[in-house]
């Protein structure tokens, strides 16, 4: 018989999510989907379709672009710089530590593909939308 300790570790596994993010599709400067909703402990799978690019997290509004290495906001992330320059398709997984709204961009040629729309959100809400962000990106 499992013990109730092993038995309650086991569920947020089980219920736990998982996302494919694609980076950098068809030679773009975009995540797909641009934003997911995640709960706790959920997890986000990036994979790097082409080129050279990073998943940073990013302020919101601002200096977004670039992001700073090591990433910005409530819980920061980077995966550093991913290239598939080689074709091996180099992932990054997140798992999701809050259901705050938070943002990432990629922070490859000084901000340039951040400024161009390579930008993705987790959880954003009505106040903090995608879209909103991806506009502050563009003007940063
Ligand atoms: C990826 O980009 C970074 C930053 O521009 C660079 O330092 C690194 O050498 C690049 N990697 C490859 C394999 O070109
Ligand atoms: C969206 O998230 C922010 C940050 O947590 C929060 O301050 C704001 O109240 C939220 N907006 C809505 C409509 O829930």
């Amino acid at each position: 018989m499992f013990s109730k300790t092993f038995f309650f570790a086991l569920i947020p596994s089980i219920l736990a999510a998982s996302f494919s993010v694609s980076v950098g599709s068809k030679n773009g400067l975009t995540f797909d989907p641009t934003s997911v909703v995640a709960d706790i402990g959920d997890t986000i799978i990036f994979t790097v379709l082409s080129r050279n690019h990073s998943i940073t997290s990013a302020d919101f509004s601002g200096a977004v672009c670039p992001p700073p290495a090591g990433g910005a906001g409530l819980n920061p992330f980077d995966s550093g710089y991913l290239s598939d320059l080689d074709g091996s398709l180099p992932t990054f997984t997140y798992t999701v530590p809050s259901t705050e709204p938070q943002f990432a961009a990629c922070m490859q040629a000084g901000g340039a593909h951040c400024r161009a729309g390579m930008t993705f959100a987790i959880n954003p809400n009505s106040t903090l939308t995608y879209a909103q962000f991806n506009t502050n990106a563009a003007n940063s």
